[in-house]
């Protein structure tokens, strides 16, 4: 079983990825349900790494499994890289995973000065190079193997145990999402919450101030373009490619 969440579906990709290398079935952590786990079935994790951490929906969804002693992966898909976001997983599942691994995929983080989304050029060059790599992840899981292969990146422990708490107090908010004239009205962001923290209102997206994971899927999926998080999306692009 590979468990996974995806907020614009980098991670969706390579958990499906590795579902048919496995011969397993995936199921999204955002529609709410515990899987049935059969004795002894490993158990694969598959998320975006969000403030070299956690992503809240992932933490919520999890702490509440009882994963047992089964053999646990770990699978985190990130712009550049995850810091210690395998410890803060640890702490989630009460007990270490037996494998970790980390891949580079389309950064998906715009809303601060100096992050934007890739080049189409850079996109496609990680994707190539995950979706081949998964190839020999997928052996050393069907294989049972204990091992690591993260890109922490420098000042790691910094990352994630000083800036990602203040990230996720103060970044992750839908409290300065707005949309502009673009809007075509489509509805698309509303429907496509993970969190269902967009209503339409009439004919206009609002932000319900209740749930939101800070995925940013309403900015990047939206056909128009029409989202704006803050000052700082200006002029930024939306991920490509979109899947
Ligand atoms: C709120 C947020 C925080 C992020 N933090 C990190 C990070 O700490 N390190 C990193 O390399 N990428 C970071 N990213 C980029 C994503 O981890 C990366 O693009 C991931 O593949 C997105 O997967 P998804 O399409 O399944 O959501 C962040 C993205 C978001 C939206
Ligand atoms: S997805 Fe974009 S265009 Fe559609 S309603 Fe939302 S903001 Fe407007
Ligand atoms: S409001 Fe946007 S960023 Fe927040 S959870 Fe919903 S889709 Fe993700």
């Amino acid at each position: 079983m590979i468990l996974f969440f995806s907020g614009t579906g980098n991670s969706r990709m390579v958990a499906e990825r590795m579902a048919v290398l496995l011969g397993e079935r995936a199921q999204d952590m955002a529609c709410g349900l515990h899987p049935h786990l059969d004795e002894g079935e490993s158990l694969g994790i598959v998320f975006p790494v969000y403030a070299w951490g956690v992503p809240r929906l992932v933490n919520r969804f999890l702490s509440s499994l009882q994963v047992g002693r089964r053999y646990v992966w770990l699978l985190m898909t990130c712009g550049d890289d995850m810091g210690y976001a395998d410890r803060r997983m640890a702490r989630v599942l009460h007990r270490e995973a037996d494998s970790a691994f980390s891949v580079q995929m389309p950064n998906t983080y715009v809303c601060l000065p100096g992050f934007d989304v890739d080049s189409p050029e850079v996109a496609e060059g990680k994707v190539r190079d995950t979706l081949a790599r998964l190839e020999d992840i997928a052996l050393r899981v069907r294989n049972r193997e204990s091992c690591q292969e993260l890109t922490r990146g420098c000042m790691a422990w910094m990352k994630t145990y000083m800036l990602g708490p203040l990230f996720n107090a103060f970044l992750v908010t839908d409290r300065y999402f707005r949309t502009t004239e673009a809007c075509i009205h489509c509805g698309l962001c509303a429907r496509s919450c993970p969190t269902h923290d967009i209503e339409m209102q009439g004919d206009h997206p609002v932000w319900l101030h209740q749930d939101c994971t800070g995925c940013l899927r309403c900015y990047h999926h939206c056909p128009a373009h029409a989202i704006e998080w803050g000052r700082f999306t200006a002029g930024k692009g939306q991920k490509w490619p979109l899947a």
